[in-house]
C-alpha cells in the first residue's frame, strides 16, 4: 500500500478547550509525577526545511515506557469514583482509593489492547490491589505480552485483530468487571472520554503554541485531546498505510472500518476504525491525514536518535508524517513544529 496524504474535506473551525482542571491534579498527586521533557530537534528541524522542531518527549511517563497510562489512569479513577459515590474532585488520592477498595467487594479491570493501554490499566489495577484482565490480539509480539503480564494482568490472545479483541473486552462488561477501554463503541462513550481528558496532561504541560503539530493515530483518542488543546493551529494526523482508519473515514464522510491484518510495526496505532468519541473532533480540527509507510517509521526513529530521543516506531510516527509530506504539506521556514514521542525504545519488543 502505497503512501498517501488526504487534506481533510471535514475540517472546520474550533476553539481551543482549557485544559480540564481534575486530571491534571490527579496526575500530579501519583507517585513518580515528573513534567515530561520538550526539547529541540535540530536535526529534523534541518530536514522539514523549518525553524524549529519541539518533541515532547513521552518515552518515560508514570514508569512506563508511553504516554498511555496518563488515559488509563483518569478513566480508571474516574470510573471507580462514580462506582463508589466519591465526588473526584478534589482528587483523592490512590492510597485512600485503595483503603477504600479493600472494603468493597472484589472488582476486576478489563481492557483491549495493542499494546500500552493494557500495560497501564494492568498497572493501575496492581496499584490498587485489584485484578486486570487484558484481551490481545493474536498478532502481538511476545514481549508485550509479556509486559502486560509482567505488571501482574491476566493476558487473554484473541484471535484477529484489536478491533476484534475490543469487541471481546465489551463482551466482558458488568458485575465485579469494570472494561477501562481507550475506544468507544454505542453506549459505551463516558470511560473513552475520560481516556482523552486524561491526555489533557500532555498539553496542559507545554506552553509553546507551534504553529504545526503532528499527531500519530490509533483510535484517535490522543489525537482528540491534542485537537482540543491546539485547535486553530494546523494539525496533521498520522497513520501506517495498513491502519489508516481516520483518512478512509474523512474519506467517507463517516466513521469507516479498514478491514485487518494491521501488521505495521507502529504497533499502537494498529487499529481499523476510530473512537465515535474521538471522531468529532478528529473530523473537524485535523488538516490532513498522512499515511505512512513502516519504512519512513524507522527514519523517523533514526532521525530522532541523531537529535538524542529515543523513540519507538509509533512514537516517531508523528514525525514520520511530516517528513513524507514535507512539500504537500508547504510548512513554512519560520514554523515551529511540535511532535510527540508517545513511545520510548522498542528494540526489546519486536518480533
Ligand atoms: C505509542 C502510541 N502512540 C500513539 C497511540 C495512538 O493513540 P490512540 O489510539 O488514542 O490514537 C498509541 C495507542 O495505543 C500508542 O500506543
Amino acid at each position: 500500500m502505497a503512501e498517501r496524504l488526504l487534506i481533510n474535506p471535514l475540517a472546520g473551525p474550533l476553539e481551543p478547550a482549557p485544559s480540564p482542571s481534575g486530571p491534571v491534579a490527579f496526575h500530579r498527586s501519583l507517585p513518580g509525577y515528573a513534567v515530561t521533557p520538550l526539547v529541540d530537534a535540530p536535526a529534523a528541524a534541518a530536514a522539514l526545511g523549518v525553524r524549529r522542531v519541539l518533541v515532547k518527549d513521552e518515552s518515560s511517563r508514570l514508569g512506563l515506557p508511553s504516554f498511555k497510562v496518563l488515559g488509563a489512569s483518569w478513566a480508571t479513577y474516574r470510573a471507580l469514583c462514580e462506582r463508589f459515590g466519591i465526588d473526584p474532585e478534589p482528587v483523592v488520592p490512590i492510597d485512600t482509593l485503595r483503603e477504600r477498595l479493600l472494603d468493597g467487594p472484589a472488582l476486576g479491570l478489563v481492557c483491549a489492547t495493542d499494546g500500552n493501554h493494557g500495560r497501564a490499566v494492568a498497572r493501575m489495577a496492581r496499584t490498587l490491589g485489584l485484578e486486570a484482565t487484558v484481551l490481545v490480539p493474536a498478532t502481538m509480539v511476545e514481549a508485550r505480552r509479556a509486559a502486560i503480564a509482567g505488571e501482574g494482568a491476566r493476558v487473554e490472545v484473541v484471535g484477529g485483530t484489536y478491533d476484534d479483541a475490543v469487541e471481546r473486552a465489551a463482551a466482558l462488561a458488568g458485575g465485579d468487571r469494570l472494561v477501562i477501554q481507550d475506544t468507544a463503541w454505542p453506549g459505551y462513550e463516558t470511560v473513552p472520554a475520560w481516556v482523552i481528558e486524561g491526555y489533557a496532561t500532555i498539553g496542559a504541560e507545554i506552553e509553546v503554541r507551534p504553529d504545526v503539530v503532528a499527531v500519530q493515530i490509533g483510535v484517535g483518542s490522543f489525537a482528540a485531546a491534542m485537537v482540543r488543546r491546539f485547535a486553530g493551529v494546523r494539525i496533521v494526523g498520522v497513520e501506517p498505510v495498513s491502519a489508516a482508519c481516520a483518512l478512509a473515514s474523512a474519506e467517507a464522510g463517516e466513521l469507516a472500518d479498514v478491514p485487518g491484518p494491521h501488521d505495521s510495526a507502529m504497533a499502537g496505532l494498529n487499529c481499523g476504525r476510530p473512537s465515535p468519541v474521538a471522531w468529532p473532533l478528529l473530523s473537524r480540527g485535523i488538516e490532513a491525514f498522512a499515511a505512512v509507510s513502516d519504512q519512513r517509521a524507522d527514519e523517523a526513529v533514526a532521525m530522532l536518535a541523531s537529535d538524542g530521543i529515543t523513540a519507538g516506531e509509533s512514537g516517531a510516527a508523528g514525525l514520520a508524517g511530516l517528513l513524507a509530506f514535507r512539500a504537500d504539506l508547504a510548512l513554512p521556514a519560520d514554523a515551529t513544529v511540535l511532535v510527540v514521542n508517545t513511545e520510548g525504545d522498542t528494540a526489546a519488543l519486536r518480533p
